[in-house]
């Protein structure tokens, strides 16, 4: 089985009671349950985690390059600024996929701007806890660089 990391940045442990019209009514544990099945069901080895620390997501992206493991990240408010993030990300060796819950294009200006878009294999936004599923499948699909 092909292990996979999927990594969300601050406020996302608070999902199912966190503004449920803007993300859903599926709690983080519930999601988190939803994707290892999901995942071990296309072959994939699926580990979630959550942190609303910078420093540690950092480190945890860094566990990745050098494991050449690939990534489902959810970066959260940290999409929109911290370039820490994406230099971490720029050091991949893997597929990364960047998730989000919302369309953030059509939210706030500033939801507008990712900073790590550049250096992810690609995104996908707007379909709820759909996004991560469809990231899952392209990564055991073997499509991403
Ligand atoms: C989010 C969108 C971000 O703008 C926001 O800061 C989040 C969640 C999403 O999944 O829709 O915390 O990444």
């Amino acid at each position: 089985m092909t292990r996979v990391l999927v990594l969300n940045g601050p406020n996302l442990s608070r999902l199912g009671s966190r503004e449920p019209d803007v993300y859903g009514s599926t709690s983080y544990d519930e999601l988190a349950a939803l994707l290892v099945e999901e995942g071990a069901a296309i072959g994939l080895e699926v580990e979630v985690r959550q942190t609303d620390d910078e420093a540690e997501l950092v480190s945890w992206i860094h566990e990745a390059a050098d494991g050449s493991i690939p990534v489902v990240l959810n970066p959260a408010a940290f999409t929109h600024y911290s370039y820490a993030l994406r230099d971490a990300i720029a050091q991949r060796t893997a597929p990364l996929v960047e998730v989000h819950l919302s369309n953030p294009a059509a939210r706030e200006e500033f939801r507008h701007t990712s900073v790590v878009a550049a250096v992810a294999s690609g995104t996908i936004a707007g379909f709820g806890t759909g996004s991560y599923r469809l990231a899952l499948r392209a990564i055991a699909e073997g499509v991403l660089r």
